[in-house]
């Protein structure tokens, strides 16, 4: 059995995300969503909010399941029996930090090989921060983040 695990902060999960879910989805047997647990960031959301958006999100898909940790990821995977980790590549910008963690990943547990699909285009420029940032400032989400998500920033941001 593939086992997957599609690591990240999801704060909030965006369309992109979505994509890069549905389709690795269909490559492996079992895709474990992660949302890591990050002392160190201010999120938007509670880990435990980013995982109930995420389950809300992937309901209709059957090999997919959101779970949060915290650690390194290579330590999750194993835990979990994943051998794969999957990740969005949207521009060049992005290429290096990726590289950079998927090597180190490697390094650390040579048994766990990170696959890289790249963003569809239409997401290519999307990202949970500038989802924010238009958020705070009144702007339509809309078209970036899911419906159910769109709702959960409202109530956040205490706007309509
Ligand atoms: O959505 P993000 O913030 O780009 O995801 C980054 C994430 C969660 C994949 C990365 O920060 C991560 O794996 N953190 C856990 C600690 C770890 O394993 N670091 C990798 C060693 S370089």
């Amino acid at each position: 059995m593939k086992v997957g695990i599609y690591p990240g902060s999801f704060d909030p999960v965006t369309k992109g995300h979505l994509d890069i879910i549905e389709r690795s989805s269909k490559m492996i047997d079992k895709l474990i969503v992660a949302v890591l647990n990050n002392n160190s960031k201010s999120p938007l959301f509670s880990v435990e909010e980013r995982v109930n958006m995420l389950r809300e999100v992937t309901k209709g898909i059957d090999n997919v399941v959101v779970d949060s940790f915290s650690g390194l990821t290579v330590d999750y995977a194993q835990r979990n029996h994943a051998n794969i980790i999957v990740r969005g590549l949207r521009a060049v910008t992005d290429f290096e930090y990726e590289l950079q963690m998927a090597q180190t990943n490697r390094i650390m547990v040579n048994s766990i090989d990170t696959i890289f699909l790249t963003t569809s285009l239409q997401y290519a420029y999307l990202s949970s921060s500038i989802v924010k940032e238009v958020a705070v400032n009144n702007g339509d989400v809309s078209k970036f983040v899911p419906e159910y998500v769109v709702k959960k920033i409202q109530d956040k941001l205490n706007i309509s």
